[in-house]
């Protein structure tokens, strides 16, 4: 039996995401600053780096999902190859990616063993897309999304929610559910460094069922205890949506999330202001295992240390968070 990673408020910890590539080829605003700069070649984990932290987590610790993240991990070369290596491991295993590129990698992903996507998409408007992504993009990004659905992947659509930007378009993203078995995920727009987070931009998970549930009837579905998603459907309807409510109802009390960064540095929470440095001390030859144990035990009880937002309250407002933008700590 593998040891299990356990924190010092008893949490077991069973989930991984790893970064594979700081970069990406959209730059959206709520997630990459316009000053950026990624890391070289030469600091990130490779493959077989990867490959050994994986196998390290899933042998060792019991971990049982890996979610392979970014930037964008299709703007790396050798993505395709790190999902096959992990897909190999006996875990659950996910993607999140942009899907701008994913047309070209559709068919190798689902060889190396990937079963579903998570998409990011925050608008149907073109022009819309273009501003909010820097780049344009909508029309590969939605016929991806159809193809992924067409070769039979699970697919999940991200929608992070702004307020003034795209809250006119929730409806437009719930129908999607009704057009197609997808899973539509309405994320609260979160702050991190240098992406003009302002509470008034915080669109809420409470605002976002009021909304759909001025036009809709629709009935909760039974969440893991470990999601930080709570799902609804509208019944009858193929699909399903989420909210996840990250600023206004964190769901950190049973958090089994750890995350590792494109650079091999271990964080216990997204919104950390601690890293623990794995790819050095591997680099040196030196064994990890102490370094994980005493990451995930030194985890905080919620978001980091950090006070939860209150929307009625303007001095709680967690907006001085971690020093990386999300781009570089992975999705
Ligand atoms: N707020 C909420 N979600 C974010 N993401 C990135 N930045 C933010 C943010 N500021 C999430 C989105 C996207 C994924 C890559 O990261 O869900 O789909
Ligand atoms: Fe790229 Fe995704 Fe960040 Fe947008 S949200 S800049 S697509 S990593």
């Amino acid at each position: 039996m593998p040891a299990a990673l356990i924190d010092r408020h008893g949490r077991t910890h069973r989930s991984l995401r790893i970064s594979i590539v700081d970069k990406c080829d959209l730059r959206c605003t709520y997630c990459m600053p316009e000053d950026q700069h990624f890391l070289r070649r030469e600091e990130l984990m490779t493959r077989q780096e990867i490959a050994t932290i994986a196998r390290l987590f899933v042998g060792r610790y019991g971990i049982t999902k890996i979610r392979i993240t970014g930037g964008e991990p299709l703007v790396r070369p050798d993505a395709v190859d790190i999902v096959r290596d992990i897909a190999a491991l006996p875990v659950k295993l996910g993607l999140t990616t942009n899907a701008l590129s994913l047309h070209k990698h559709l068919d190798g992903l689902i060889s190396a063993g990937l079963k579903g996507v998570n998409i990011s998409l925050d608008t149907f408007d073109a022009e819309r897309f273009r501003t909010i992504s820097r780049r344009d993009g909508f029309n590969q990004v939605h016929a991806n999304i159809l193809l992924a659905l067409q070769k039979g992947l699970r697919v999940k659509v991200n929608m992070v929610v702004m307020r003034g930007v795209n809250d006119d378009e929730l409806l437009r993203f719930v129908e999607l559910t009704r057009e197609h078995p997808i899973h539509v995920r309405f994320i609260e727009f979160m702050p991190f460094a240098g992406n003009h987070w302002g509470r008034d931009c915080v669109y809420t998970y409470a605002e976002m069922l009021g909304h759909i549930g001025s036009v809709h009837s629709f009935e909760k579905l039974s969440d893991d205890p470990h999601s930080t998603a709570k799902a609804y459907r509208v019944p009858g309807w193929p699909g399903t949506f989420a909210v996840i409510g990250t600023v206004t109802e964190p769901f950190c009390g049973n958090c089994d999330r750890l995350r590792l960064t494109a650079e091999g540095k271990m964080r216990n929470c997204l919104f950390s202001r601690e890293e623990t440095d794995l790819l050095s001390a591997l680099r040196r030859g030196e064994d990890i295992a102490p370094l994980i144990e005493a990451n995930v035990l030194a985890k905080h009880a919620m978001l980091g240390g950090l006070p939860q937002f209150k929307p009625e309250k303007e001095e709680e407002v967690p907006h001085d968070l971690s020093e990386r933008p999300m781009v570089s700590i992975g999705g």
